[in-house]
């Protein structure tokens, strides 16, 4: 299929908005006049292609973004009605990237649904669209209420490139359903590799051979322990599991899923426990995995379970002090209570007005300040940096952060490190200038640093250190550096894939070498030629 891109504001969509096309000839004015150009193009690439690929084109099915399922059409009907029978598929989407590509925390599936309504009764062609669509209830209704053709799928693809297939073989609890937390879309921001939270083998089906459904069977008969059902420790059970180890996965608390059980409590996260319940469902279905829940193991209990391997997954806590330029340092007296968002998820809140410090830069920031605004505490942001969490920028999150917290009556303070908690006030220091301000807070959350929850592995060394291990030992995830979710379910799926293969440290990544001097070289003499 050859797409024309008639959106997201790239040159045809241009073309078509009187705002941009200030032409004064047959290419702007008007309506027909700057529906021209994109006629033209889907009439040539069609005449390119003839009939042995179809032509799709994507549009907008609104003029102008406003407020969320309340769409503003203008012209666009018309426009669309002089275009209408021209291309082989319709792929519809609207102007609101942050709504079109929202991240789970603010918008849910199916958000383009009330665009879409109109957009069948103009055209014979077929139409697709899009919406964060994981549960084939909400795509049945979609087809079946006449309201798009086929249903469009890009991130619930990335999470689960199978989604069709296991709906077509009833296989619902298969899915592995994208939570939308967006990181897949933080690596086209920042131009690095994709990298998805749900499905760690996305982006390493070439360069590590890993397939989304597939694993090589065990090479041996081993019993490996896994210590900590977080994502890194479920994700290493399940693959573990899947390649027909005898696994045990021993956990501290009396729930599964580690952080994502916690933070899935908060504000907007709910999806994010997908990521627990998908790989839960997958052990149900592995007799030779067994779990242990309320299980807290001694680095003693560890030696004596008599495991070939052990893995510790054991998670990170957030630290209660700040990150300077070059350490950590204090930021209260240690008998001023310092909250972190371990604290809030664990249901210990501020009492009165509170600052949240978020040095994170992240989501957590923002979602403990909406979380304590629910709780009706009056909440400052303060952030060291020059926009609220600006990494959540690069998963798209951060388009709609600020408003939505300005929105809730959240106070946001930018550019400004933290000082000082008193118990009574918040000493700040601008970035810039170094001038300090306080502000009156009874309340302190730090949403800084993670530290690993290392004990039992630095256990165990210590143990190794008397005499060798009757197992090989490791740490994956949040417990060996603590970092994004998809991190951790990376981490997990690695060790399950490399446990038993030999990796060639040299080259443990499948690599192509290309001189780039000699391609231009030929490049050269080709076109001398
Ligand atoms: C990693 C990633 C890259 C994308 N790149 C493009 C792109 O280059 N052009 C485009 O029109 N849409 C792009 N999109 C947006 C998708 O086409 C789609 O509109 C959006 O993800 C919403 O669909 P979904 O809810 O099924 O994910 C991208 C989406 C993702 C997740
Ligand atoms: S990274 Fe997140 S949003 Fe992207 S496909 Fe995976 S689960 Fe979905």
């Amino acid at each position: 299929m050859v797409y024309v891109y008639a959106t997201h504001g790239y040159l045809l969509a241009n073309f078509l908005d009187p705002e941009t096309n200030t032409r004064g000839d047959e290419y702007g004015g008007s309506l027909e006049n700057r529906t021209r150009l994109v006629r033209e193009v889907i009439e040539e690439t069609k005449d390119a292609v003839g009939d042995r690929c179809a032509v799709a084109v994507r549009f907008a099915a609104d003029e102008r973004a406003d407020v969320d399922g309340q769409p503003i059409l203008g012209e666009r009907r018309e426009m669309f009605a002089l275009l209408a029978d021209l291309p082989d598929l319709w792929d519809i989407n609207i102007q609101d990237y942050s709504l079109e590509m929202g991240a789970s925390r603010f918008v849910k599936e199916g958000a383009l649904e009330p665009y879409m309504r109109w957009v069948r009764s103009v055209t014979t062609k077929p139409v697709v669209t899009v919406g964060r669509y994981t549960s084939p209830d909400a795509m049945v209704r979609m087809l079946r209420s006449g309201v798009t053709d086929l249903i469009g799928a890009a991130r619930p693809s990335i999470a689960d490139p199978y989604l069709p297939m296991k709906i077509a073989e009833g296989r619902l609890e298969d899915i592995r359903e994208c939570i939308g937390c967006n990181v897949c879309y933080s690596g086209d921001s920042l131009s690095v590799p994709i990298r998805c939270t749900q499905n760690p083998t996305m982006g390493e089906e070439w360069r590590q051979g890993w397939h989304p459904e597939r694993i090589a069977p065990r090479a041996t008969d081993s019993l490996v322990l896994i210590v900590g059902a977080g994502p890194a420790g479920l994700e290493a059970a399940r693959a573990l599991g899947r390649r027909g180890y005898r696994v045990a996965l021993a956990e501290a608390g009396k729930v599964l899923g580690g952080r994502v059980t916690r933070e899935a409590t908060l504000p907007g996260m709910r999806e994010y426990i997908r990521v627990r319940d998908y790989r839960v469902q997958q052990l149900q279905k592995l007799p030779n995995v067994e779990v242990y829940l309320d299980s807290r193991l001694t680095p003693e209990d560890v030696l004596e379970f008599g495991a070939d391997h052990v893995v510790i997954a054991t998670g990170a806590r957030w630290r209660r002090d700040v990150f300077g330029p070059k350490r950590f340092y204090p930021i209260a007296d240690p008998t001023t209570p310092v909250l972190t968002p371990d604290d809030i998820m664990e249901g210990t809140l501020p009492t009165g007005p509170t600052v949240v410090f978020d040095s994170d830069g992240y989501y957590m920031g923002g979602v403990i300040a909406e979380r304590l605004r629910q709780a009706g505490l009056s909440v400052t942001l303060v952030t060291p940096a020059d926009r609220v969490s600006p990494w959540a920028e690069e998963t798209g999150e951060g388009w709609r952060v600020p408003g939505h917290l300005i929105g809730l009556g959240v106070e946001l303070l930018t550019a400004h490190g933290l000082v000082w908690f008193d118990g009574q006030k918040v000493t700040l220091a601008c970035e810039h200038s170094g001038r300090e301000k306080t502000l009156a807070a009874t309340g302190l959350v730090v949403v800084g640093q993670r530290a690993p929850v290392d004990g039992l592995y630095t256990g165990l060394q210590a143990l190794a250190g008397e005499g060798p291990l009757p197992f090989t030992l490791a740490r994956i995830g949040d417990c060996d550096a603590p970092a994004i979710i998809a991190a951790a379910t990376y981490a997990g799926h690695r060790y399950a894939q490399d446990l038993d293969r030999p990796v060639d440290l040299d080259q443990p990544l499948r690599h192509e070498k290309i001189d780039v001097g000699a391609e231009l070289a030929l490049a050269w003499q080709r076109a001398a030629e």
